[in-house]
């Protein structure tokens, strides 16, 4: 098979194709916003038009959820217009499309897990531009729209870094505990998306690391696994304001991957053990 991957630099670009090369399959391009800048319809058309993938690999988006709220129209273009392109260009030459969206097509005021086929209600740009990504998406014939959340991932910037990075300097970080999800390891997400790829139970999928817990949970877990003894205070959203809204329940139900037959992806405390085993490895040998 032949793949397209977009967003090569960001996290879970760069483990699809770790997970690619693992498996032994090399027949892959994979881009980064230089070489082929999502919003230029006509780059995008000319690359996917001469490549011909089997499968495209769409990670690439504007991802900065506060700064969004300040930058609607960059936000759009590379969100909405971006995977339009991709979409587009996926159509014609007949190619499957592995779209990722986010829990923030949700609101988060449901009582219980999100199931794909819940109502969606965006509140803030990024989700809104995320959803409207997914009805690009659902253009294509051969399309996986796949809600993640809480993304972590080696080459990038996410909240297990940052805590980390706080530990240095602080012995007590304050953390809010009244939002509820599911952290993804995008080494655990690559495999499943790789196992969709070869897959045609096409559709729209919730994919997070199996548990949940809130974000002070979270931090208290990071903690504990890289043998820090910073203190976790636990704070609500009011205490912590943020520019975008943040859904209070992110918990999404995974049934439907298990329906299809698709692996659920290890608990995200044995995903942050193994996550912290490899920042080490890394700092070993002195990167960023
Ligand atoms: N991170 C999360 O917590 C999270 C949660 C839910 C869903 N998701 C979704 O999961 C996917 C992967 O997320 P991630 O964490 O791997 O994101 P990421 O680390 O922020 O990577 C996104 C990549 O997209 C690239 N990009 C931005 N604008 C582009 C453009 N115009 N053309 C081509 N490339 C462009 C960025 O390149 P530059 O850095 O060079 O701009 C970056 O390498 C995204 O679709 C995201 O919306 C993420």
């Amino acid at each position: 098979m032949k793949y397209l991957i977009t967003g090569v630099k960001g996290q879970l670009g760069y483990d699809i194709v770790r997970e690619l090369e693992k498996r032994d399959e090399h027949e892959y391009l994979a881009l980064d916003a230089e070489e082929m800048d999502i919003t230029d319809r006509d780059k995008v058309r000319e690359v996917i038009m001469e490549y011909q993938p089997d499968a495209i690999f769409h990670c690439a988006a504007y991802t900065a959820v506060d700064k969004a709220e300040d930058n609607v129209e960059t936000c759009e273009k590379v969100n909405v217009e971006g995977t339009r392109n991709i979409a587009e260009a996926a159509r014609e030459v007949g190619s499957k499309l592995i779209y990722l969206s986010t829990d923030y097509v949700f609101d988060g005021t449901k009582e219980g897990k999100y199931v794909p086929e819940d109502p969606t209600n965006p509140k803030s740009v990024y989700g809104k531009t995320k959803y409207l990504g997914e009805l690009e998406a659902l253009k294509v014939l051969k399309h996986y729209i796949v809600r993640i959340s809480w993304v972590f991932g080696i080459n990038g910037h996410n909240f297990i870094k940052t805590m980390l990075k706080l530990a240095e300097t602080h012995d007590a970080v304050s953390v809010v505990s009244d939002q509820v999800g599911s952290p993804t390891y995008t080494v655990d997400l690559a495999r499943l998306l790789v196992d969709m790829a070869h897959a045609d139970r096409y559709g729209i999928y919730h994919a997070t690391n199996e548990g949940e817990c809130s974000w002070a949970d979270f931090a208290e877990y990071i903690f504990k696994a890289n043998g820090k003894d910073t203190k976790v205070n636990h704070i609500t959203s009011e205490e912590y304001p943020q520019k975008a809204y943040r859904p209070r329940n992110s918990r999404l139900s995974k049934d439907k991957l298990v329906e299809n037959g698709f692996d659920l992806l290890p608990t995200w405390q044995d995903a942050v053990d193994r996550y912290s085993e490899e920042l080490n490895k890394v700092y070993v040998k002195g990167a960023k």
